[in-house]
């Protein structure tokens, strides 16, 4: 699964059939054990702190309902309805990311108000105008059609509702050689995007970007906390890790090149507020 060289696997992702594996094999390492062990409850850097401020920022009234576009574990859906009072739906390309979720949120007594299903962010299997916010958390950035994934978000919304993104910011010209691998893809890094790139895929689909932050250093984080735990999946999971492709000694020079890369200014994270006029 690993790219020979530089820039190899972006270049093969330009037909449906490549889209669609990229979608698959995102969904697949993002349903697997070894996410979890990597990534803990929150796929996304700054964890359910930067949620919840994202959360805050969409100022939501009790009982509006909002879809979670590529759910993941489903930690921010459950966080979402419990702390905010919001009705949430979950959306995640992986069956097994789904399975967990929804098992959690029937666990905690939350599943009359947090549901979740398996469908893709580029297709979204509900109607016009059906939600009042939607909230995307390190995702878009994986998506291959994001102009697609970004017209859906805008027409499941309501006139009036609000979209919250955080993502991966990255500029692709900058990219050191071992950021533009398959696995740096998956790790969100090689499909991201800079802020104003963002913007300019969600206003062109019709919603108007309000607020834009930076929140670097919660990538910084992340980085240092998948290195602390990289051992463990060493110690208990790596065969797993290899049937995925992840090359667990070409990860810790990976990791590096994030790290320095984020210094540099190269990659950060960000938040994105937008309406629907
Ligand atoms: C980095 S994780 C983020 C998960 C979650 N939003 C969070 O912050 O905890 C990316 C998620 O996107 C999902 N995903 C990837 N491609 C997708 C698609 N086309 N449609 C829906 N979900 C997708 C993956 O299965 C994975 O759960």
């Amino acid at each position: 699964m690993s790219s020979p060289t530089p820039m190899w696997w972006w270049a093969q992702v330009t037909t449906t059939r490549t889209r669609e594996a990229a979608k698959t094999c995102c969904a697949a390492a993002y349903g697997s054990d070894i996410a979890a062990l990597l990534l803990g409850d929150s796929y996304h850097p700054g964890g359910l702190s930067l949620t919840r401020r994202l959360a805050t920022q969409l100022g939501l009234p009790r009982d509006a309902h909002v879809l979670d576009v590529a759910s993941g574990p489903g930690a921010t859906a459950m966080m979402l309805a419990g702390e905010f009072g919001l009705r949430v739906a979950g959306l995640d390309l992986s069956a097994a990311n789904v399975a967990l979720a929804q098992g959690r949120a029937d666990a905690q007594g939350q599943a009359d108000r947090v549901s979740f299903a398996v469908g893709d962010a580029e297709l979204l299997p509900y109607p016009d105008a059906a939600f009042d916010a939607v909230v995307i958390e390190c995702a878009l950035c994986t998506f291959p059609n994001k102009p697609a994934a970004a017209a859906e978000t805008a027409r499941v919304l309501r006139n009036g509702g609000r979209l919250g993104l955080t993502d991966v910011l990255g500029d692709a010209d900058r990219l050191p050689a071992e950021l533009t691998t398959l696995a740096a893809h998956i790790a969100c890094i090689a499909g991201a995007r800079p802020m104003h790139t963002y913007a300019d895929l969600v206003d062109a689909a019709g919603l108007r970007t309000t607020r834009t932050e930076r929140h670097d250093a919660a990538l910084a984080r992340m980085i240092d906390q998948i290195e602390a735990r990289l051992e463990l999946v060493r110690l208990t999971a790596r065969a797993q890790a290899e049937a995925l492709g992840l090359d667990l000694d070409r990860a810790k020079q990976a990791l590096a090149a994030a790290r320095a890369a984020v210094a540099d200014g190269v990659i950060g994270y960000g938040l994105l507020v937008a309406d629907k006029p």
